[in-house]
């Protein structure tokens, strides 16, 4: 090696040392290496999206919270060739006593698609934390489902949530849900963070993809509910197709109990669930001052009464602290309207996906701005939520692996993988979270945290990450 060789060593070796000092801004940016080969969707003729046999048999099954506190689930499925009956027979697990409730029914047409008979049916007046078996038919094809009710809504019920979002229908997708179902911490309700389908990525956002993806989740979501948050892949708004009411196939499939709340649309609503109280929001929903869901949410953020439902979490789509050049800033302007109001209400963790990676925040608030005073930079704040980007369930987009260097301090973890998460409520000041990527086995915690709720327990817990 000459002379030059040796400058060209040494200036390499200096710019890697510089680098990783750089780096050292931030938290961890996972070294894992993984295929960065796309995966594409699973083809129509997949096992997972197998129509159910039997005549009219019910199909795309789905159920989710129906109350405001747990004692009521909405069931929904789909029969394809005639409507079939819309009522659910439904009994708890050690009793022979049989419930009837009557549902309604709904179609609809999207450009050259015509949907099968969607049916909504909610069951109320159920016990807490009591399995139950229901009952859905279509013609003399009957199906047979079990799910088990939260525990009475209290300070200290425990309760494990799964974390999944941006799941989409393909391969990855596939080991993504395995994954969650194979998790030896149970997850025993979903948070879902938006972004179902992926249909829209499709000629004329060819709705057949809305149905065989209800048809690949239903053998976890028949099961235990998945509590559902609207993304961008939901709007569905073509005008040069003639479609042009956003959201017209989400929000035929997937009901929400949003009344129960004083929402005035599916979009935004709350819900209570054991010990925890979830708000969902909106990204693509008008959320400026005065608008419905800004007024909503001014009202209810002081309704929480933390003494009933200590943990305080909140789900979007699009993420406030996001460090990769994916989707980079487009939360910013809700950030703007609500994190000051996050802070005031102590909110512990804010769920969100978009983004097709994996990322989790320090505790950091950036409220002080005011047009002139220049603090502008996100700073160490323990009544701030931890803000985790879990958009990495696996679609036919591929993973959003162009982080933006350096890694801000702001944020405490981030890699560009698949999987899921889950967040365990172990009582009013405790909760673990982990997160699992599909390249591991099951039981493999990638990161992992212990969060002390900000309202009982609101001490640092930034060391708490494993
Ligand atoms: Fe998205």
């Amino acid at each position: 090696m000459g002379p030059s060789g040796k400058t060209v060593v040494l200036a390499v070796l200096a710019a890697a040392v510089l680098h990783a000092a750089v780096l050292c801004n931030g938290g961890i940016t996972s070294s894992f290496v993984r295929s960065p080969e796309k995966s594409g969707d699973m083809p129509l003729d997949s096992d997972v999206f197998k129509v159910p046999p039997g005549y009219n048999a019910p199909q795309q099954v789905h159920i989710t919270q129906g109350d405001l506190v747990g004692k009521a689930v909405i069931v929904s499925w789909v029969t394809a060739d005639e409507p079939g009956s819309n009522t659910v027979v439904y009994w708890a697990e050690n009793s022979s006593h049989k419930y009837k409730a009557k549902g309604s029914k709904t179609k609809y047409k999207f450009y050259n698609y015509t949907s099968g008979y969607i049916h909504h049916c909610t069951i109320k007046k159920l016990e807490y934390d009591t399995k139950y078996y229901y009952e859905v038919e279509g013609g003399n094809t009957r199906r047979t489902f079990w799910f088990t009710t939260p525990p009475e809504v209290g300070p200290d019920a425990p309760y494990t949530f799964g974390l999944i979002g941006d799941l989409g229908q393909t391969y990855d997708s596939n080991a993504t849900l395995t994954h969650y179902e194979q998790n030896p911490n149970k997850g025993q309700a979903v948070l879902y963070v938006g972004d179902l389908s992926y249909a829209d990525n499709y000629p004329f956002h060819d709705n057949v993809r809305w149905d065989t993806w209800a048809r690949f989740v239903e053998r976890s979501v028949a099961y235990q509910p998945w509590i559902w948050t609207a993304g961008n892949h939901e709007i569905d708004f073509v005008p040069e197709i003639g479609e042009t009411k956003p959201f017209k196939p989400y929000s035929h499939r997937y009901h929400v109990p949003y009344k129960a709340s004083n929402s005035t649309a599916p979009f935004w609503y709350s819900i209570k669930r054991a010990s925890a109280y979830i708000i969902v929001l909106s990204s693509y929903s008008a959320y400026g001052k005065y608008t419905p869901q800004y007024e909503w949410l001014n009202n209810e953020l002081p309704k929480v009464n933390r003494s009933e439902t200590p943990w305080l979490i909140v789900l979007m789509h699009s993420p406030w602290y996001n460090s990769n050049s994916y989707h980079y800033m487009e939360g910013e302007t809700m950030r703007v309207m609500y994190e000051p109001w996050f802070v005031k209400y102590k909110v512990d963790v804010v769920f969100a996906g978009h983004v097709h990676a994996y990322e989790r925040s320090e505790r950091v608030s950036n409220i002080a701005y005011n047009i002139i005073n220049g603090l502008c930079s996100p700073v160490s704040d323990q009544s701030a939520p931890v803000y985790i980007t879990i958009g990495d369930g696996g679609n036919i987009e591929g993973l959003a692996n162009n982080l933006t260097e350096p890694q801000p301090k702001y944020s405490a973890f981030r890699e560009a993988s698949f999987g899921h998460a889950t967040f365990s409520i172990k009582n009013r000041t405790h909760a673990y979270y982990s997160w699992h990527r599909n390249q591991d086995g099951y039981a493999v915690e990638a990161d992992s945290m212990w969060f002390f709720n900000r309202f009982w327990h609101p001490i640092d817990d930034s060391t708490t990450a494993a």
